[in-house]
């Protein structure tokens, strides 16, 4: 089976796991953990902080109770993600606002959100209210999804215009970049996810960043049993949230390579575009003036009819592929949350299929996916003359 993503594992990260264990660190205690948020936090620039954890959903928990979110408080949200970007705010006892994506990211619509802060809220004493529920809104929570940049521009000016908190989901996209700047570095704070399925992994885990130091330290003490450095007692009801030395070393050997693992992702989307124009489809390429980072290439313009038992096809033909993420919007358990009908997300969910983007995959793997592609929808197959 080719599999939709999976890690670019070899002897740096062998190296860097080993040196970990021979020093003797296997949990959270030790220098490591500390070096791999250092290096992520550089990465993003020199005023960045960082805190590592256990995954990308426990990164955003901890990021929304360090920037403040209270129960009852609202949080705006795309309609297209994967649950954990919205479940966090649901166990802090606060409400996901799901409004429309534009089609051409998939990401957050600025119009969408312009439109209901206008029509449904009214500021008060500096801050803004739902007038159907009368529940104070708290901020966005834009995701970068599928290593394409959102709108981020025009998120974080409306953020700034209503005074709203902005938290940016870059799990999907380290290394992507909105108009030269590094997605993750817009808003008031962002998390990453070192899944093992990311453009890098740590075998799990995530991170919280921001430019405040307080945020990350808040978010470091939550994760951390509600513990000061150096303090044994918790003084209120934490988590054990932490990231192991373990992880930490293999995140770090995998940072190394970004570069690396960035190229081939972005090799495998230039050989795609070429491969799905012969099949009559196209291939999301983001917003003019981005770098999206690639983490998984999106064929369109599938249709309703192609999409039925499409997955199912090209699995038996040892080709793993998946459809975008069902809306929230028509998930019984999400679609309470939903503030209008969200087109553009049925629309690209509908007509979108994420195809396999390993660092790793190579011509005659990719020529495999078309292969299936193109015997599936009984179009003559491309031919890829790229080694
Ligand atoms: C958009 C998005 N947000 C959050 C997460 C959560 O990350 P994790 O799986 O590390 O908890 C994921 C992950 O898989 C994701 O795709």
């Amino acid at each position: 089976m080719i599999p939709l993503s999976e890690p670019s594992l070899g002897p740096c990260e062998a190296a860097r796991v080993q040196e970990c264990l021979a020093e003797g660190w296997v949990s959270a205690e030790g220098p490591w953990t500390g070096r791999f948020e250092t290096a992520v936090a550089a990465l993003h620039g020199p005023h960045m902080h960082a805190a590592a954890c256990s995954s990308g959903t426990a990164a955003l928990q901890l990021a929304l109770i360090a920037l403040g979110l209270r129960p009852g408080e609202l949080v705006i949200v795309p309609a297209l993600s994967f649950a954990a970007t919205v479940n966090p705010i649901i166990h802090l006892g606060a409400e996901p606002v799901i409004l429309d994506v534009e089609e051409d990211s998939l990401g957050l619509s600025p119009e969408a959100v312009k439109n209901w802060l206008e029509r449904e809220t009214l500021r008060r004493q500096g801050a803004v209210f739902e007038r159907r529920s009368g529940r104070r809104v708290f901020g966005l929570l834009p995701v970068h999804l599928y290593g394409l940049p959102c709108r981020i521009h025009d998120l974080a000016q409306l953020a700034l215009e209503y005074g709203l908190t902005l938290l940016e989901d870059n799990a999907e996209a380290l290394g992507a970049r909105a108009r030269g700047q590094l997605t993750g570095t817009f808003g008031h704070a962002s998390i990453l996810s070192f899944n093992g399925n990311k453009t890098i992994t740590a075998g799990g885990g995530g991170m919280v960043l921001s430019a405040d130091d307080g945020v990350t330290a808040r978010a470091a003490y939550w994760a951390n049993q509600a513990r000061r450095p150096g303090q044994p007692d918790p003084d209120d009801y934490g988590f054990n949230f932490r990231l192991s030395s373990v992880q930490a070393a293999l995140g770090l050997a995998q940072l190394e390579r970004l570069d690396e693992l960035l190229a081939g992702r972005r090799a495998q989307h230039e050989a795609y575009r070429a491969g799905l124009a012969s099949l009559g489809l196209g291939l999301l390429e983001g917003q003019a003036g981005d770098d999206p980072s690639w983490w998984l290439n999106i064929a369109r313009g599938l249709g309703r009819r192609e999409m039925e038992g499409l997955v199912v096809d090209l699995a038996a033909r040892g080709v793993q592929v998946r459809r975008v993420f069902r809306p929230f919007d028509c998930w019984p358990l999400y679609s309470a949350y939903a503030r209008m009908e969200c087109r553009a997300a049925r629309h690209s969910y509908e007509n979108c299929l994420a195809l396999p983007s390993s660092s790793q995959l190579d011509a005659i793997g990719r020529a495999a996916v078309l292969d299936a592609l193109a015997t599936h929808l009984a179009v003559p197959l491309p031919v890829e003359t790229a080694s």
